[in-house]
């Protein structure tokens, strides 16, 4: 199979050539991308298996100009054992990106999960000492940040570092644990280091709202203050029908834009199933249990709800110049982390496609709120 993703990408459809844009949506006539641009890029998360669909490589490639990897650029993914690197699955996702005119977003240089044990901590478990651990966190990103120099326009350097509650205001983790705070500023250099033209982003979950995003200002500025370069804060927007406000989340950019910064949505959806606890994204914070209750199919109620959701969420985008990306975290829901996140099993609705990989009411609801707010 490998090299696949390359044969497909040059026999599917490609975005600004001859092929008609909307083989795969059914006859719509503008794509997000074509609606965004030149106003935002339009993102996706992917696997280097998206291509191997070539209907789903079709729709990515006419809808997106953008990609995410979802897991295969993490720490763990790219170097499991100390000093052995595989580079194979992301690169295929490089070379789809650039077989359809797209930018890449590297997905992430330091983050508390997804990340193998040797880094930050020793066989048993224990902190390894803060130089050891130091030369480590370089090591990876020295390699990664050069592998991919020229083909990354922006690395997520840390993802996730700030606490959910208020004390400390780091979350505690090995990377903490063994160098202390300054493990994001040190992470931040080192990127800068590596690469001194990619773009470096800081990344999280509920820092637009309250007591989260006056932590996640305080550590923009400790980088700022440091002297180290970052360009944007990614909010993530894991997000429900419901919450967070609209007018909280324009707080949020409002805030981050007031740093000097752009601000990324960088792994948008909407979850419609009812949640047990307010955890916003925590990968840790699984649930055994939660009912299911849209197995059988969305009512068109809840349907148009998460239209009106998406619409509204994009028209508040659009009134920010500093909001230049919007990354979904999935193409179909079908293929979305939802239906397994934070309960197992269960059958989510929260992308712009369905499972047969058919536009929703939200896409045509994304695409008119991109069009009537054109500056
Ligand atoms: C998720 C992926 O979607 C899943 O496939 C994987 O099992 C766990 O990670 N915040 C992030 C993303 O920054 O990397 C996470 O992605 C979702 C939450």
């Amino acid at each position: 199979m490998r090299g696949c993703i390359i044969c497909l990408a040059l026999t599917s459809t490609v975005f600004g050539q001859q092929t008609p844009p909307s083989s795969a949506t059914g006859g719509a006539s503008v794509t997000l991308r074509q609606a965004a641009a030149p106003r935002m890029l339009i993102g996706t998360a992917v696997s280097s298996r998206s291509a191997a669909n070539p209907k789903l490589a079709s729709l990515i490639a006419e809808q997106f100009d953008c990609l995410t990897a979802e897991n295969e650029m993490k720490p763990v993914s790219l170097q499991s054992m100390q000093g052995s690197f595989s580079f194979e699955r992301a690169a295929r996702i490089v070379a789809f990106a650039k077989a359809h005119n797209m930018q890449v977003i590297g997905h992430n240089l330091c983050w508390h999960s997804q990340a193998p044990r040797w880094l930050f901590q020793d066989g048993d478990g224990q902190p390894l000492p803060r130089e050891a651990a130091l030369a480590n966190l370089k090591a990876h990103i020295e390699a990664v940040v050069k592998h991919f120099k020229g083909k990354v326009k922006g690395w997520d350097v840390v993802n996730e570092a700030v606490n959910d509650g208020p004390s400390p205001y780091l979350r505690d983790t090995p990377a903490r644990r063994a160098i202390g705070d300054d493990f994001v500023v040190k992470a931040f250099e080192f990127a800068h280091q590596a690469d001194s033209d990619v773009e470096l982003y800081y990344n999280d979950y509920n820092i637009e709202q309250g007591g989260k995003r006056e932590r996640a200002l305080h550590l923009i500025r400790q980088i700022k203050a440091a002297g180290a370069r970052i360009d944007a804060v990614g909010i993530q927007g894991h997000w429900q029908l419901e919450s967070p406000a609209v007018a909280e989340i324009e707080r949020g950019i409002r805030a981050f834009a007031g740093e000097g910064l752009k601000v990324m949505i960088t792994e948008l959806d909407v979850d419609v199933l009812p949640r047990g606890r307010g955890f916003g994204a925590d990968v840790n914070a699984t649930e055994r249990q939660g009912s299911d209750p849209y197995r059988a199919g969305l009512p068109e109620a809840v349907q148009k709800k998460l239209a009106d959701r998406y619409g509204a969420l994009f028209s508040m985008f659009m009134q920010h110049p500093e909001v230049t990306r919007v990354t979904f975290w999935g193409v179909t829901d079908g293929d979305s982390w939802l239906n397994g996140f934070p309960v197992r099993g269960r059958t989510n609705y929260p992308l712009l496609f369905d499972r047969q990989m058919r536009p929703k009411p939200a896409f045509d609801a994304v695409i008119k709120a991109l069009q009537s707010n054109k500056p």
